[in-house]
């Protein structure tokens, strides 16, 4: 066993899209050297985590999510040396890397799929779920990206795809390919990785025999949650896994674990769970798919309170058992403003009241690459400058369900993972920096990069950026740290509408925490069920107490306080 496995607790975690953060050999798209470029801005954000989204070999179908070989870094982003170059100079900077590792499926180009498409017979073609099925599909399941999670491959045989048609779902029931994945993961641990963000790990294990269900929608179809998520018996893949590897390194694991009840957070995350820590999506999308990005509710049309409620139901439930993350943006959303406000009262003090509501929960804080700068949407005109497979699948939803071009855009520019996708604007120059003049970048720069960027923001103590490293500083510093990375979350004030309140307690120091987040366009004053001692830390600037308890906030107005 290894000594400390909680270091991980008290550090900030950073999301980087490396497509998107820094184009160091001027192609057009990020790279491994931008990174390694840019690790001196992270460390003075005051990170201490990073979380790279896929930089293996890959035909990038979802962004890096197939991945053709699992020990090879694409070409895109550069080598196996920028790599290791990237591990030391992160080290040396007391930052720790995580890898995204993504074991559900792998590419249709990835070399075992290609022998199993050429030899049914093959040992590779047991590593993926083919059926024989005439005609018909083997079962009417719906891919996450849309249309049937099976594709013919002509010789009679189909195979499995939860994701796209590129991403063939790997067969975990097969003992030769499990001892072969954990033998890749213990190839990057052996480099001194910090970890990994595990993707999509919920789904590896299938119902027996792959049953249809009643479909759910006029496609005949039904989604494959019922059948493939948190499917019973996960736990012994999950428990196999961590044994073979995780277990064996000083490493933190953070698992993309959507639809977990929270009756099961301890098998997930509890002291002998198959994680240290993961991803709760109960709060990330009140907005509700349904059957597409059409049928979403915009800000104001969700139930505010709900969001809410399962927002604290997260953090009640996790501090139970263990030490959960807390996040507000990553690559498969908007940016969070988008998602949570309307659009007319959007400016940087809310993106800072956004910021205060998530990052005092307990757990450990993401920030997702330029949600420190305030980026809001990249406002897409066309589905011509979308690179997202799954923007490009609703798109095609929208229309086929009678929408206008016109009106299905106006979804795409809410909705779209590319909004959170464009490139890191680093200054005002040409390309915001990321790429330099003259160069095209892979997907179009936000049209804000003039004002909104980092060395702008670098250069204004008032900027989203400073706030962010306020915050950091406060998270992590002597006077405050303590409590809020192990104090008791508790939810107060729950009868005001619009309003995010909650403690945090340090039983052990004796000292209380408060964030009160006003979500409402008005002025408000309200009565707190405690005198405030000081206040920390505040959105926008705030008016004097009229009481030791009574605190008038302006619209969208948060508060970090000391209290009694
Ligand atoms: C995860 C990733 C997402 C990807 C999917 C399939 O949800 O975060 O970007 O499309 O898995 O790998």
């Amino acid at each position: 066993m290894v000594q400390n496995k909680n270091w991980w607790q008290d550090k900030i975690a950073y999301q980087i899209y490396p497509r998107s953060f820094m184009d160091a050999n001027g192609d057009g798209t990020g790279d491994l050297k931008g990174i390694t470029q840019k690790l001196d801005y992270l460390k003075d954000l005051g990170v201490g985590i990073v979380w790279l989204s896929p930089v293996y070999r890959s035909p990038m179908d979802d962004g890096g999510y197939d991945i053709s070989d699992y020990e090879d870094i694409d070409p895109l982003f550069g080598s196996m040396a920028d790599m290791d170059e990237l591990l030391r100079e992160a080290n040396k900077r007391g930052i720790k890397i995580l890898m995204d590792l993504v074991i559900n499926h792998c590419s249709d180009e990835h070399p075992w799929f290609k022998k199993a498409l050429a030899d049914p017979n093959s040992e590779e073609a047991t590593y993926f779920y083919f059926v024989k099925s005439g005609k018909k599909p083997p079962n009417n399941w719906r891919s996450m990206f849309g249309g049937s999670a099976w594709e013919p491959v002509g010789d009679g045989r189909w195979y499995l795809h939860l994701f796209s048609k590129k991403q063939p779902d790997l067969n975990w029931e097969n003992p030769v390919l499990r001892e072969k994945l954990y033998k890749m993961v213990r190839f990057w641990l052996d480099k001194g990785l910090g970890g990994f963000r595990i993707d999509a790990i919920v789904h590896i294990k299938k119902q027996p025999g792959l049953p249809s269900g009643t479909p759910d929608g006029k496609d005949g179809m039904v989604g494959c949650f019922a059948f493939a998520r948190n499917y019973p018996g996960i736990g012994d893949f999950l428990t196999e896994l961590r044994e073979q590897t995780f277990d064996r390194y000083p490493c933190v694991t953070v698992a993309e674990a959507a639809g977990v009840p929270n009756e099961q957070l301890g098998e997930y995350v509890g002291e002998n769970g198959y994680f240290s820590t993961m991803f709760d999506f109960s709060y990330s999308e009140p907005y509700n798919y349904g059957h597409g990005w059409h049928t979403c509710k915009a800000p104001g049309e969700w139930d505010f309170r709900a969001w809410r409620d399962k927002m604290y139901a997260s953090q009640l439930a996790t501090q139970e058992i263990g030490y959960g993350t807390v996040f507000f943006e990553n690559h498969d959303y908007p940016r969070a403003i988008q998602k949570f406000i309307p659009e007319k009262d959007h400016s940087p003090a809310v993106q800072k009241m956004l910021a205060q509501t998530y990052f005092y929960l307990r757990g450990m804080p993401f920030i997702y690459q330029g949600q420190e700068l305030g980026m809001t949407n990249a406002r897409f005109d066309s589905i011509d400058e979308i690179n997202d497979i799954s923007t490009k699948n609703h798109y095609k939803l929208a229309l086929a369900d009678g929408l206008s071009p016109e009106e299905a855009i106006v979804k795409v520019r809410r909705y779209s993972r590319d909004n959170a996708r464009v490139p890191f604007p680093w200054d005002d120059s040409a390309n915001g920096g990321f790429s330099p003049a003259g160069v095209k970048p892979w997907l179009r720069v936000h049209p804000d990069y003039q004002t909104v960027n980092a060395k702008a923001e670098q250069n204004d103590k008032n900027s989203v950026l400073s706030f962010y490293k306020e915050m950091v500083a406060i998270r992590t510093g002597k006077e405050y740290g303590k409590i809020l990375r192990q104090g008791t979350f508790a939810p107060i004030l729950k009868r005001c509408g619009k309003l995010i309140a909650y403690t945090r307690t340090c039983e052990e120091c004796g000292r209380t925490l408060a964030v009160v987040a006003s979500y409402s366009d008005k002025p408000r004053t309200l009565r707190l069920p405690f005198a405030v001692k000081r206040v920390v830390q505040s959105s926008a600037p705030l008016a004097p107490l009229s009481a030791p308890d009574t605190l008038s906030l302006a619209p969208y107005q948060s508060v970090l306080l000391e209290v009694q």
